[in-house]
């Protein structure tokens, strides 16, 4: 089985308010139905939320508890709107002939203090054998501590990745860049502490941004890939096995 994820940069524009990249969904349901229509079916897809997500955990102020009934009715409003942007994704790809069935993480993830504690995966795995293409996204999940809190797609690719072969990243750069904007081919957690400068940080993100993404997954004995999603053939190369331009982080 292998991971997908595609960036809420790269669907949304990520500076606005619930503001859909209709362009950019198209052009990546595009691939991933290439991916599809070749005969890999082992995959499962996960997006990030964008402006579907980060904006409203601002506007709500839900990143740190949901306690308050306008924090409850917050954090009501971000989970539809997440689940409002899976749809749009959901629509493009059954268009193109991709049975992609979206399971709320608000239904399946259980948090402690921001972190996922429960993760009940069988629903999304029943469908995969069953022949979907099962898709996750990021969310708002209840939390035992705070009631309820953001689960970003990037700690359900940490979590999925576990039984995976490899997780493809895909976003709006080419990986992860050094201050001259050349492509670091290779992250460990040997010269992560080196290439940590070259991190800037994310406005608009409450879930770490790039080095939020770098902490998840070096954690993982599985490698993953950064790669552009504005280059779709990238994607489509890594998702088979092969070459591309991109960053790999392993563990070492
Ligand atoms: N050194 C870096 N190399 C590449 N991207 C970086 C770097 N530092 C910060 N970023 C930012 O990280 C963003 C990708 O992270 P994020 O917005 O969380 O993407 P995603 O939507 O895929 O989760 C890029 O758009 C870029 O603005
Ligand atoms: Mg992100």
């Amino acid at each position: 089985m292998k991971i997908l994820k595609i960036g809420g940069s790269f669907i949304t524009n990520k500076s606005g308010y619930k503001s859909p990249n209709s362009e950019n969904i198209e052009s990546f349901a595009n691939a991933v139905s290439l991916i599809w229509h070749q005969g890999v079916h082992d995959f499962i897809l996960v997006h990030g939320a964008g402006s579907f997500g980060h904006p409203l955990v601002i506007k709500y102020k839900i990143n740190d508890g949901v306690k308050s009934p306008e924090q409850k009715l917050g954090f009501a409003d971000t989970h539809a709107s997440c689940t409002e942007l899976s749809s749009m994704l959901v629509a493009a790809l059954v268009r193109k002939d991709v049975p992609a069935i979206s399971i709320s993480p608000n239904s399946i993830i259980e948090q402690k203090n921001k972190r996922i504690s429960k993760f009940n995966k069988k629903l999304v795995l029943d469908y995969l054998k069953k022949g979907f293409l099962p898709i996750l996204y990021g969310d708002a999940v209840p939390d035992t501590v705070l009631e309820g809190s953001v689960c970003s797609g990037d700690q359900i690719i940490a979590h999925l990745a576990k039984d995976a072969e490899f997780a493809v990243l895909a976003t709006n750069v080419d990986g992860v860049l050094d201050r001259e904007g050349k492509v670091i081919e290779k992250i460990t957690k040997k010269n992560f502490n080196e290439i940590k400068k070259h991190l800037l940080k994310t406005e608009n993100d409450v879930t770490g941004g790039m080095e939020g993404k770098l902490r998840e997954l070096l954690a993982l004995k599985t490698p993953s890939y950064i790669v552009n999603a504005a280059n779709g053939e990238r994607v489509i190369a890594l998702m088979m096995g092969k070459k591309a331009i991109c960053t790999e982080v392993r563990k070492e």
